[in-house]
């Protein structure tokens, strides 16, 4: 008889956690975390003034849509089991100006789409709407400038209250305000109850960084920047500040919470997701979907395991929800079992 007092024994047996990893079905059964189809957003982007889809280069796989194509890619995503969609407008170039009118123009592409989308799915999908400057301002920010050329920041709150309110008449149940702006969350709360849009809730951007993961979204939405978002977006040295960034949100009435870019700041996601009361999303951004699609490509990646494998980690590190470019294809996926 081994001593059960003695964890020094020499005959105690050895422990075996691969006990555990055997079969596919035993570690099926103990999986920490799964994956769902409802879990994920699929981020998309509506052109106006264009016949057919345009793919995007960066980013193989993801086009701009007409209005048309929109519409089916929303019943599409509906139909996998989705749970939201987050739409992105790109207006005709000419319509882009300082101010970004395209943006509060009842008919700009992005409220005529958000029409469209809710006409096609109704309540089926969580329709979202990106409450940000940056793809109908014609100098590419996500504000307005003041005289020196810099973004100012309470000038800009007051557009957004005004595209707020015109995203909620088109009929968007959540907006993302993705700018970074100080007092974003608080005033878009304001505008959006005075206007009796109480119930169209708020995902926040609470820590959004200041990343070159971004490049290929540059193309999806025809951007017009030339320099960087590094005043107003986070330094990504920065960890402690994006609890700040938390505090806030939360105190202005931010409904949801969100960490961008994903993978590159899974540090991030895992402290606000221990602290967060309120549902956390991560954002697997364009350039991120680049990268596993370039290298798959290249015969350098098993795609769709490299797909699965960044997916669990947002779920590991303590998202509730994932915006991905490949929400529809990978919820396709877990129906057929493929998961
Ligand atoms: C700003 C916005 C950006 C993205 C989503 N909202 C671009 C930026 O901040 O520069 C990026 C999404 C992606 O890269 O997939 N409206």
């Amino acid at each position: 008889m081994i001593d059960p007092q003695d964890p020094h024994d020499p005959r105690r047996p050895v422990v075996r956690p691969r006990r555990l990893r055997t079969t596919p079905a035993m570690r099926r059964m103990v999986a920490q975390h799964r994956l769902d189809a409802a879990d994920l957003i699929l981020p998309a982007f509506v052109r106006e003034g264009i016949a057919e889809p345009v793919p995007i280069g960066t980013m193989p796989g993801v086009v701009q849509h007409t209005r048309d194509s929109l519409r089916r890619a929303a019943a599409e995503a509906a139909g996998a089991g989705v749970s939201g969609i987050m739409l992105f407008g790109v207006p005709e170039e000419a319509k882009k100006d300082a101010v970004g009118t395209p943006g509060t123009d009842p008919d700009g592409i992005l409220q005529r789409a958000l029409r469209d989308v809710r006409s096609e799915v109704g309540d089926a999908l969580v329709v979202m709407a990106d409450t940000c400057l940056d793809e109908v301002t014609d100098h590419g920010h996500c504000g307005v400038l003041d005289a020196h050329g810099r973004v100012d920041n309470d000038a800009t709150l007051a557009r957004y209250a005004e595209m707020a309110v015109v995203q909620a008449e088109a009929g968007a149940h959540v907006l993302g305000p993705s700018g970074m702006m100080d007092g974003q969350i608080a005033v878009i709360r304001a505008a959006l109850d005075a206007a009796g849009h109480r119930d169209v809730a708020l995902l926040a951007y609470t820590a959004k960084y200041a990343s070159a993961f971004y490049g290929p979204f540059r193309e999806a939405v025809n951007s017009s920047l030339t320099g960087d978002r590094k005043t107003y977006q986070q330094d990504p040295p920065n960890a402690r500040e994006a609890l700040r960034e938390l505090e806030l949100d939360l105190a202005e009435g931010a409904d949801m919470v969100m960490v961008k870019p994903g993978l590159p700041y899974l540090d991030i996601l895992r402290q606000i997701a221990d602290v967060s009361p309120v549902p956390v999303a991560a954002y697997q951004i364009s350039g991120e979907y680049a990268m596993v699609e370039a290298a798959a490509e290249r015969g350098w990646l098993d795609r769709e395991r490299a797909i699965e494998e960044t997916l669990m980690a947002f779920r590991r590190a303590g998202a509730e929800m994932v915006l991905t470019y490949w929400a529809t294809e990978f919820a396709l996926r877990l129906r057929a079992g493929r998961g």
